[in-house]
């Protein structure tokens, strides 16, 4: 179904993101910019004039959404809005979205959606408007600065893509090669988020603490020197980062979570399997032991620190006994929180073509005991929590009247009730309860004081 051609230019706009924090973060500058050219933002797509489908191309089910989605965007009248496809589906497959559908009008890849304005203005005029590329400069330079946004809690892309070559995964071809912000124009956009009224600040990247630069004296840094100086940003309070490769947590980054007062007491460490022979095949470049080891310098760096995992289940090749590997590893580090996933396999990648690729009932069993296993280890980490008193950022009301949620610095959602506290408020709170998902948290002194 076609749009008639030589259209007016669309008026409102509709982005949707799917996949990692790095496409929720693009999203935005995304919408900044189009705001930022005169267009408003509607919550509802099929309303829309023209939608943004921000998509993630990481396992088969996430990228074939995308057709579905494009799908429900068919109004009752039959029109539809203009749609453009951005992120890691738009780079992998590129014209192929247009030769498979012909609701697509934009084609924007990951490195060129700051070019986005143009492909409009193109496809407007009903030209082809497909930009896959990975320009030498790059993109932030181009984007509107942010304007103020009152939120307590904001994402800060410092880092992208990967060199990695993990066997299994898409994202070197999705998003290129590893690039670092500078430090300055990561700086700034700090501030100007700070000024907003942001407190907490996620640090983004594919493989965040490989970020590397120079700071404003010439002085060669890494992601603890980019933290050290955020830490001194009057005015912001926490500051988090994800995600990390095992390979490269350097000796100041953890250093940096006992001496940083800001840097909250949690990092996500995908390990994938507790298996070495699976590691050497994902071409994961540490071994368990090593990862085990680097667990262990953490944690006597920062002793209550959370600690986070990703795993994939039924990789190429996975025996029993390997996926057992897997399940010791769960059991000696006790996570409070993991992803888990079944391999998937990706075009393009080395393990696609790998021999021994493992069933399907296979990998739902594994799967299920994996997740049975995180899930307690998940639950006993909240409930070793129930009588402490710590600080949350409340970031938004709860479903009951009255409620409000915040997160703890273990990045525990924590419910609360305290008259007076707003949205941004940095409030000490006894935790009470605590579940699976969620803890219970009473202001702290209320109880003395009634
Ligand atoms: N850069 C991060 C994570 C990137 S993708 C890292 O290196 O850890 C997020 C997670 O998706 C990965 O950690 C992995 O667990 C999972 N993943 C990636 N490719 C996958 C695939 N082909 N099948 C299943 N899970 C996959
Ligand atoms: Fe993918 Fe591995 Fe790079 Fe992570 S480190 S993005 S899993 S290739
Ligand atoms: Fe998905 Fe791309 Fe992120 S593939 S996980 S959106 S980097």
């Amino acid at each position: 179904m076609n749009r008639t051609k030589n259209q007016d230019a669309p008026k409102t706009f509709h982005v949707k993101s799917f996949g990692c924090q790095m496409n929720v973060y693009d999203g935005e500058r995304m919408a900044e910019m189009l705001g930022a050219q005169g267009m408003t933002a509607v919550d509802d797509g099929v309303e829309a004039d023209m939608v943004v489908l921000n998509t993630c191309h990481i396992r088969e089910k996430a990228a074939e959404k995308v057709y579905s989605d494009i799908g429900r965007l068919r109004r009752e009248d039959g029109s539809r809005p203009m749609i453009a496809v951005a992120g890691c589906v738009a780079q992998a497959e590129g014209a192929e979205i247009t030769r498979r559908t012909q609701m697509v009008d934009i084609v924007v890849g990951p490195q060129a959606y700051h070019r986005l304005p143009d492909l409009i203005d193109k496809a407007a005029k009903g030209e082809e408007a497909l930009d896959t590329d990975m320009p030498a400069a790059s993109k932030f330079g181009a984007l509107p600065d942010r304007p103020k946004q009152p939120r307590p809690t904001a994402f800060l892309t410092v880092q992208e893509g990967c060199d990695k070559f993990c066997t299994y995964c898409v994202v070197p071809y999705t998003r290129g090669a590893e690039i670092s912000r500078p430090w300055g124009a990561i700086i700034d956009e700090a501030k100007a988020l700070v000024d907003g009224g942001v407190r907490e600040i996620t640090l983004l990247g594919q493989n965040v603490n490989a970020w590397t630069g120079e700071d404003a004296k010439g002085h060669a840094q890494g992601l603890a020197g980019l933290i050290r100086a955020l830490d001194r940003m009057e005015g912001l309070e926490r500051i988090r980062y994800t995600t990390s490769h095992p390979n490269d947590m350097e000796d100041d980054l953890i250093a940096a979570h006992g001496e940083v007062a800001k840097l909250m007491p949690y990092l996500h460490l995908p390990v994938q399997s507790g298996s070495d022979p699976i590691l050497k095949a994902m071409n994961r470049s540490h071994t368990r032991d090593s990862y085990l080891r680097l667990l262990d310098r953490v944690r006597a760096a920062r002793p209550d620190i959370a600690l986070s995992g990703d795993f994939i289940v039924g990789f190429p090749g996975e025996s029993d006994a390997d996926f057992e590997a897997t399940m010791s590893l769960i059991r000696e580090v006790g996570y409070a929180y993991a992803f888990s996933f079944k391999y998937s396999p990706r075009p393009g990648t080395p393990a696609a073509d790998m021999d021994r690729q493992i069933p399907a009932e296979v990998m739902d069993e594994r799967l299920k005991i994996l997740q049975a296993r995180i899930s307690a280890d998940q639950l006993a980490f909240n409930q070793a929590t129930v009588g402490k008193r710590t600080s949350i950022l409340i970031e938004k009301p709860g479903r009951k009247p009255g409620q409000l949620v915040g997160k703890s610095p273990w990045l525990q959602s924590v419910h609360v009730y305290a008259d007076g506290a707003r949205i941004g408020d940095m409030i000490e709170v006894d935790i009470v309860s605590a579940g699976p998902n969620s803890l219970a948290g009473e202001l702290a002194g209320r109880k003395e004081a009634a």
